[in-house]
């Protein structure tokens, strides 16, 4: 009889790690949820958590009978086609057409992927070879350097700053052996909506430099005050050069089902097919379903939702003062001296996102969440204002 787990022997010299893992940078999320914990059993008041970036109500009920439905047949519980459900292809397709008036090929511009979050990294395996510079944003999101490290690239940095309105400003990134440029608009930590001509200037970097275009659209649909949601792939030419990431996660509320996309460039879109060819086998069928249901039924959830967020950053305006919100769940709020995430977290019992995670420009900063309820947002808020 085997012994319990408990009891087996543990080797005590592993062996080596290979250098890919050991370059992996400190995974910021799982760190903060530790720290988060260790706070939460220091006696004191309940912590107020507006740290995390993780939609506070699920999809509505049609998507979750699709899924329910779907799974009750039985031909769905085998592996399920290598690259999607050509049907969701599609689905995602006619979303582009209709939503962003982008037109892609179903069959050779859209890869469905398990979340943006693994295409993050998958994108740099298949655009970078060893040595090569990956350019990610300044503030970027805390994932993005995970993609370089374990390509074996150099990272690179593109700089948003607040006195050009968080634009991205192309002439002051690498330019020599440049694989790819990342960026996301509605940005994430900076909370704007795409800057007239980013798109643009993007394209003309990739011309110059020769580097591939990776957007990430994660949320692409939380535009506030009216403004419609910009894909990059409607810029003329951006297909030539790049591709764009699409998730379900924040405009359906459908983070935990681990579904996203990649599309545009056909080539890359091929190396992220073959990729996963290799790697694993399709999303389970009733989850690609519910997709389809979501992508193609109505739409009037993911408006409520960004009505919802609108709302509330009204809310926190009104009780910090002006600050720029444009779109996305968050507010990037720099700290006054003297107070800095460490201290709003033991003197106040109050999680924010430290800024320090999201690149060197980061330090000073927090990174406040909207996909929190309204009674915690508002709790939140009155300790905010009492420390700042
Ligand atoms: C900018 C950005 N990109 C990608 C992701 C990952 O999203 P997904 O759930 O599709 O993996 C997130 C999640 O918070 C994000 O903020």
């Amino acid at each position: 009889m085997k012994a319990p787990a408990s009891k087996r022997h543990i080797p005590t010299r592993a062996p080596t790690r290979p250098a890919r893992i050991e370059r992996l940078p400190e995974q910021y999320f799982g760190a903060l949820l530790a720290r988060v914990a260790a706070q939460a059993a220091v006696k004191g008041e309940p912590l107020l958590d507006l740290g995390r970036g993780n939609p506070e109500t699920g999809p509505p009920a049609h998507i979750i009978d699709a899924l329910t439905k779907a799974a009750e047949r039985p031909d769905v519980h085998g592996y399920s086609p290598f690259r999607g459900l050509p049907e969701l292809r599609e689905a995602l397709a006619e979303r582009y057409r209709t939503h962003y008036s982008v037109e892609l090929d179903p069959h050779s511009e859209v890869a469905v992927v398990p979340g943006t979050k693994t295409a993050i990294v998958e994108l740099s395996l298949v655009l970078a070879e060893e040595g090569q510079t990956v350019v990610l944003p300044d503030p970027y999101y805390p994932d993005y350097p995970s993609a370089p490290a374990l390509a074996g690239a150099r990272t690179g940095l593109l700089p948003l700053t607040p006195s050009r309105a968080w634009a991205p400003d192309f002439s002051r990134a690498p330019a020599e052996d440049v694989a790819a440029v990342y960026f996301n608009y509605p940005n994430n930590p900076c909370a704007v909506a795409v800057p007239d001509g980013a798109f643009e200037q993007a394209i003309e970097y990739a011309h110059a430099t020769g580097a591939a275009v990776v957007h990430d659209f994660a949320y692409g649909d939380l535009v506030f005050d009216g403004r419609e949601p910009r894909s990059f792939l409607a810029a003329p030419g951006a297909k030539e050069v790049g591709v764009e990431m699409f998730s379900m996660s924040k405009s359906y509320g459908m983070a935990g089902w681990r579904v996203g996309f990649v599309v545009g460039n056909a080539e890359i879109v091929e190396r992220i097919n073959l990729l996963n060819d290799h790697c694993r086998v399709g999303i389970f069928r009733p989850i690609q379903e519910a997709c389809i249901a979501a992508l193609t039924g109505p739409q009037d959830s993911v408006a409520e939702r960004r009505d919802t967020y609108q709302r509330r950053r009204d809310r926190v305006l009104e009780v910090l003062g002006p600050m720029t919100c444009e779109g996305t769940f968050y507010l990037w709020l720099e700290l006054p001296e003297g107070v800095t995430f460490e201290s709003l977290l033991t003197e106040h019992r109050l999680v924010v996102a430290p800024g320090e995670g999201f690149g060197p420009s980061g330090a000073g900063w927090v990174r406040l969440s909207l996909a929190v309820s309204d009674e915690t947002l508002e709790l939140g808020l009155e300790r905010l204002s009492r420390a700042l």
